[in-house]
C-alpha cells in the first residue's frame, strides 16, 4: 500500500468498558496496595500495561473454536488438534499441555535439574529462575554485553554470549549442566530478540558438550519477525518457516500460550525425548491433570491451536511490532531514556538513567512505576532490583543489572489513542523526574517478592 500508517489488521467486534479513577482514588489505591501495583484492583487502573500475558483479545475464529472444544477427560479431540498444530510448528512429537508456562517449567526442572546444578540462559524470566532455584540449582544469565546496556543499539540484544556459555559449562563441569535454555524473545532483558545465527551457535555448543537445548518460546513469533526484518538472509522467508527453523534447533520448549498463543490461559511443554516426556506426564498428573488436558479445558486447547496459526500471519506481526515501536518512538522523541531498540511486546523505560538520584537500594524503577500510575492511572511493572535484587547475609542487597519499568502492550487490545495517552503520561512524569523519591520494602515473601511485597516511601 502507498500509505505509511500501519493499521490494526482487525476491527473491534466487542468492547469492554475501562474504569477512569480520579487522582484521589489513585492515591488511596496506592496507599492501600502498599505501593505495589500488583495489589491494585484492575478497576483502579486506566491503561493496564502490567503484562502482555493472557491480556490480549482473542479473534472471532478463536471464540468460535472454543464452541467446538471437546471436554472429554481423556483423549479429547481438542488435545489432538493442538498436538498436531504444535508438532507441525516445532517438529517435536511430544506435547504436554499445562495451565500456563510456569507449570511447564516446574515439571521440566523437577525432572531434569538437581541440587548444585547450573542452568544457563540468555536471561531467565522470574518464574524460570525461581523454579530452578527451588530445585537448589543456580540460574546463570549469559546475555551479550550489549543486552545489559539499555542504550546500546544492537539488532539482537537477546543473544547468548557464546564464549561465556562455553566457560560456564567448562567451569561447572558438563555433568552439572542438565540443559541450556534460551528465552525468545528475552523478556527480562528488554523483550529483545535472539538471532538465528546465535541460536545455531548455542546449538553447536550444546552438541559439543552433549547438553540438551530448550527454548523458553513464549514469544517465538515476535522473535521470528525480528529475524525476518533484521537478520540478513531471512527477508524472503515466512514467519512460519523461520519459527520452524528456530524450533528445529532445540530439543524441547516451554511455552506460555498467554503470549504468542494469543490465548488468555494455557501453556505446554514440548520435546523430542519420549522417555523424559513420559516422566513429565507422570508428574503432570499429580498437579495439572490428565495428559490430554493438563489443567486446561478442551475449549482452551482449541483457542491456543487457532492462536498459534493467527500469530504467524505477517499482517498481524507487522502491526504488532510497529505498535510497540510507536510508543517507544514517542517516549524517545521526548528524551525519555528507554531500552533501544524497543522490544517486541513492551517498551522498557530506563529508570536508572531517568532517576539517577535514587540508588538501587531504594528501587528507582518501582518509584517510576508508581508515578506513572499516580499521574495517569497507567500500570507497568518494575523489572529491576525489586524483582532481581539478591538479598545478602549482611542485610544489604546485590542490585539488578538494570533498573527498568516495563510497559507491556497486550495483543490486539488497545487502540492508537490509548497509546498516545500513555506517551503523554510518560512525558509528564519524566518532566518532574527530579522530584520523585525512592521506596523501602516493609513486607516481603520468600519467593517472587515483587508480586506481593509492600513498600513505603523513603
Ligand atoms: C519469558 C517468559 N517465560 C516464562 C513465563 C511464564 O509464563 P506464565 O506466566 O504463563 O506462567 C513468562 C511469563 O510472562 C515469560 O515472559
Amino acid at each position: 500500500m502507498p500509505y505509511r500508517t500501519i493499521i490494526e489488521p482487525f476491527r473491534i467486534h466487542s468492547v469492554q468498558e475501562i474504569a477512569l479513577p480520579g487522582p484521589e482514588q489513585r492515591e488511596e489505591a496506592l496507599r492501600r496496595s502498599g505501593y505495589n501495583l500488583f495489589n491494585l484492583h484492575a478497576d483502579e487502573v486506566i491503561i493496564d500495561l502490567l503484562t502482555d500475558s493472557g491480556t490480549g483479545a482473542m479473534s472471532d475464529a478463536q471464540w468460535a473454536a472454543m464452541m467446538i472444544g471437546d471436554e472429554s477427560y481423556a483423549g479429547s479431540r481438542s488435545f489432538y488438534r493442538l498436538r498436531d498444530v504444535v508438532c507441525d510448528l516445532t517438529s517435536m512429537p511430544e506435547m504436554i499441555p499445562t495451565h500456563q508456562g510456569r507449570a511447564a517449567e516446574r515439571i521440566l526442572f523437577a525432572e531434569t535439574v538437581r541440587e548444585g546444578d547450573v542452568v544457563p540462559n540468555n536471561t531467565h524470566f522470574d518464574t524460570t529462575r525461581a523454579n530452578i532455584e527451588y530445585q537448589g540449582a543456580e540460574a546463570v544469565d549469559l546475555v551479550i554485553a550489549e543486552g545489559r546496556d539499555p542504550a546500546a543499539d544492537h539488532p539482537f540484544k537477546g543473544n547468548v554470549d557464546i564464549d561465556r556459555l562455553v566457560k560456564v559449562i567448562e567451569e561447572a563441569g558438563v555433568e552439572r549442566v542438565p540443559l541450556v535454555m534460551v528465552t525468545i524473545t528475552n523478556n527480562s532483558g528488554g523483550g529483545q530478540p535472539v538471532s538465528m545465527a546465535n541460536l545455531r551457535a548455542v546449538r553447536e555448543v550444546c552438541d559439543r558438550f552433549g547438553v540438551p537445548l530448550f527454548l523458553d518460546a513464549c514469544r517465538f513469533a515476535e522473535n521470528a519477525w525480528f529475524i525476518k526484518t533484521r537478520e540478513p538472509g531471512h527477508a524472503d522467508r515466512t514467519p512460519r518457516e523461520i519459527a520452524g527453523e528456530m524450533f528445529s534447533l532445540a530439543d524441547g520448549a516451554t511455552f506460555s500460550a498467554k503470549k504468542d498463543g494469543l490465548a488468555n490461559i494455557g501453556g505446554f511443554l514440548a520435546m523430542h525425548d519420549a522417555e523424559l516426556a513420559e516422566r513429565c506426564r507422570n508428574l503432570l498428573i499429580l498437579t495439572e491433570g490428565f495428559p490430554t488436558y493438563g489443567g486446561l479445558a478442551g475449549r482452551d486447547l482449541e483457542a491456543i491451536a487457532r492462536g498459534l496459526e493467527e500469530v504467524l500471519q505477517e499482517e498481524y506481526l507487522r502491526y504488532r511490532i510497529r505498535s510497540t515501536a510507536y510508543l517507544a518512538d514517542k517516549a524517545a522523541a521526548a528524551g525519555v531514556p528507554i531500552v533501544k531498540p524497543p522490544g517486541g511486546h513492551a517498551v522498557y523505560l530506563d529508570a536508572g538513567s531517568l532517576l539517577p538520584h535514587i540508588p538501587p537500594s531504594q528501587y528507582p524503577a518501582q518509584a517510576l512505576a508508581v508515578e506513572l500510575y499516580r499521574d495517569g492511572g497507567v500500570r507497568g511493572v518494575e523489572i529491576g532490583s525489586v524483582m532481581f535484587g539478591k538479598p545478602q547475609p549482611d542485610g544489604t542487597e546485590h542490585p539488578a543489572a538494570m533498573e527498568l519499568v516495563r510497559l507491556a502492550v497486550p495483543r490486539r487490545t488497545y487502540t492508537q489513542s490509548h497509546i498516545d495517552y500513555v506517551a503523554e503520561v510518560i512525558v509528564a512524569v519524566a518532566e518532574r523526574a527530579g522530584t520523585i523519591g525512592g521506596y523501602r520494602i516493609v513486607e516481603s515473601p520468600p519467593w517472587l517478592r515483587h508480586f506481593s511485597a509492600r513498600f513505603e516511601p523513603v
